[in-house]
């Protein structure tokens, strides 16, 4: 791709199909925004994660559309190159009509694609319908977290399937990308292999088209006991642009995650 040019769907799925990796990162500030964009990352997402990171929650469930509306419209204004994901929040696509909402105030404030957590289908086919692109996400999904009883590896053995069921409707759906997170590299690697749509993972090893990390875990702040998939990309190169510069071309390199950064099926 383009090094200087902006990054849209049609890039994305070309840098799929020619197998250059996606890099991207979370950010809720213009500053980082800026920060990440200078670093060359391709794709930027206002993640509900913001729960935890910004506003010091123990989950993402209370993050409200409003405090996403706000984030997305502080990002926008210190991103132009890269594609701007915003995260639809907890229980604000419930029903199509609902998706459609809060996608209007997420993709008004400056959002290019919105990402919705699980098997949304029908959402995402209503939104795909009305010109809204759609990001899924599948494995761990922390709005889910009381549900799936802790922050755990999922799709292991028969739960595998019921996974790559779930991303091939997602797909057929209209999903135009979809974020794995927290899943077996083997399972990792099958979905991706099995859908024309780039698939970026979090935790789901090196066989997937492109990784994202929370910002914060990848500047190596915040989290006393991070997660295995999570580097500290500032550690040993002296300055925050250095280290956003060394996850862009780890990801490139698919260097990243490394075996010990990935989990077993
Ligand atoms: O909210 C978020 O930051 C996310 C990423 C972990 C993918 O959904």
């Amino acid at each position: 791709m383009n090094q200087g040019a902006k990054v849209t769907l049609r890039a994305l799925a070309a840098m799929k199909s020619e197998r250059q990796p996606i890099s991207m990162l979370t950010a809720y500030d213009a500053t980082f925004a800026g920060e990440i964009e200078r670093a060359g990352v391709d794709c930027v997402l206002v993640g509900d994660s913001l729960g935890n990171v910004i506003q010091g929650r123990q989950s993402t469930v209370p993050v409200t559309l409003d405090d996403m509306v706000y984030h997305v419209g502080c990002v926008r204004r210190g991103l132009s190159r890269p594609l701007l994901l915003a995260d639809l929040p907890f229980l604000r696509y419930a029903d199509p009509a609902m998706a459609v909402e809060s996608s209007r105030a997420l993709m008004q404030a400056g959002a290019e694609m919105v990402k919705l957590e699980g098997a949304a289908v029908e959402s995402v086919a209503r939104l795909t319908e009305l010109g809204v692109p759609v990001c899924g996400h599948l494995g761990l999904t922390p709005q889910s977290v009381h549900q799936l009883s802790g922050y755990r590896v999922q799709g292991r053995g028969e739960d595998g399937k019921r996974l790559l069921a779930e991303a091939r409707a997602l797909a057929d759906a209209g999903c135009a990308l979809l974020v794995l997170e927290c899943v077996p590299t083997s399972l990792g690697s099958e979905v991706a292999a099995a859908l024309e749509i780039p698939v970026i993972g979090i935790g789901a090893g090196a066989g997937v088209d492109g990784q994202v990390l929370v910002l914060h875990d990848a500047l190596g702040i915040g989290s006393a006991h991070p997660p295995r998939f999570v580097r500290d990309f500032v550690a040993g190169t002296g300055s925050i642009q250095a280290g956003l510069r060394a996850f862009v071309a780890a990801v490139r390199a698919r260097e990243f995650p490394s075996a010990d950064e990935s989990y077993g099926g």
